[in-house]
């Protein structure tokens, strides 16, 4: 079996930090989230993967990052895609790359609990010519949704339906057999001008393909906004094994599920987990709360902070007020000012958004 990944896409629902990264790049409990879909990827035993990346900065910022795949143990093949043209759209550029073979496609911004190990093995053993994952949510019109039958065959399935039929989502996660390229050769663009995976997933349906739903019990987050990059930061760092290989003074309080990785230092401050402090970070005079993460070469001094996620090569010095459910982009400064007068005084990348007391 292969695998395609996603990682294209604009990104916009987190501007301002996709201006400069692709969001797949985000670290979510200090490692970004498209390195956590590969290692998925890899321990389900496939070893041939396929990225689609945008023909743009960020697609070739993806591919600095990934590389060939060796870190991994796989075999990586880029894909560009010229604009984001939807989901079936990247099954239908990565065509060559596939083949006849079954693969997974898995949406390279989504995290699952428990990887997919499981998914690709039932796949693997049975005759299905596609198989879904479904997750009940609350807010079903935010996605793709399937209405099942009584006897749990699929019935249809719906882009964001005004009225949803069902709390069925369809997760980021899909496997297919060569029946999918027929299909995505017969669609046509949606009303948002993509052509759309649930489009090609229907014309199966209705060719009388064996087309299962696996209905997963856990949690996944689709991390496309903010909030849903620190709830996936969140939800990681709760089951990550703490480590402690940094440094920590006597004077810090730092409990037992805080990772503290190499280079790092705590000094006279609090550290309450779960919490990662990432390679060469200072903390001093702080204190940093639960469901934290700070990405590497990072310094805190004299703030408190907390839910929050605070990329790379930031420093966060001197602020009066505890920063909470903030996510905080790389080379961020955010400090006290001395010079008059009293004010506070902003730089802001487009699309920012700041909440102040
Ligand atoms: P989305 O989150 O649906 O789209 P987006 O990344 O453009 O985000 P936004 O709505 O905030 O602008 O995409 C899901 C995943 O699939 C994501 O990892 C990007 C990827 N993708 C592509 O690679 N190509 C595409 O044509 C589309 C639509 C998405």
């Amino acid at each position: 079996m292969k695998a395609l990944i996603l990682s294209g896409g604009k990104g916009s629902r987190l501007y301002p930090l996709t201006y400069t990264n692709a969001k797949q790049l985000i670290p979510v409990a200090n490692k970004p989230v498209l390195f956590r879909v590969i290692e998925a990827v890899r321990d389900a035993g496939i070893t041939e993967i396929g990225i689609v990346i945008g023909n743009d900065e960020n697609g070739r910022r993806v591919q600095d990052a990934v590389g060939q795949g060796r870190r991994w143990g796989v075999d990586i093949t880029y894909i560009p895609q010229d604009a984001p043209l939807g989901l079936a759209h990247c099954v239908a550029i990565a065509q060559d790359f596939l083949g006849s073979e079954r693969f997974v496609m898995f949406l390279g911004d989504n995290v699952i609990e428990g990887g997919i190990s499981n998914l690709i093995r039932g796949f693997e053993q049975s005759d299905y010519d596609c198989q879904i994952v479904l997750k009940e949510v609350e807010e079903p019109q935010h996605y793709g949704v399937a209405e099942l039958n009584p006897d749990r065959s699929i019935k249809r399935l719906v882009e964001k339906p005004r009225e949803p039929r069902s709390n069925l989502a369809l997760v980021g996660i899909y496997m297919f057999n060569e029946h999918v390229h027929e299909a995505v050769r017969q669609i046509t663009p949606s009303w948002r001008g993509e052509l759309e995976i649930t489009d090609a997933i229907q014309w199966l349906v209705e060719q009388g393909l064996n087309v299962h739903p696996y209905i997963h019990r856990g949690w996944w987050i689709d991390t496309g906004k903010p909030i849903d990059m620190l709830a996936a930061n969140s939800k990681v760092l709760e089951e990550l094994t703490p480590e402690v290989q940094g440094f920590v003074d006597r004077s810090s309080d730092v409990d037992e599920r805080v990772t503290v990785e190499a280079g790092a230092e705590i000094v006279n401050s609090v550290v309450r987990g779960p919490t990662i402090i990432g390679e060469n970070t200072r903390i001093a005079n702080s204190y940093v709360g639960p469901f934290t993460s700070i990405y590497h070469d990072c310094v805190v001094e004299n703030a408190e902070i907390e839910h929050s996620l605070i990329l790379e090569h930031s420093s966060i010095v001197d602020v009066p007020a505890r920063i909470t459910d903030s996510l905080i982009g790389r080379n961020v400064e955010l400090s006290h000012s001395q010079l008059k007068p009293r004010a506070l005084k902003l730089t802001l990348g487009d699309n920012s958004r700041l909440g102040l007391i």
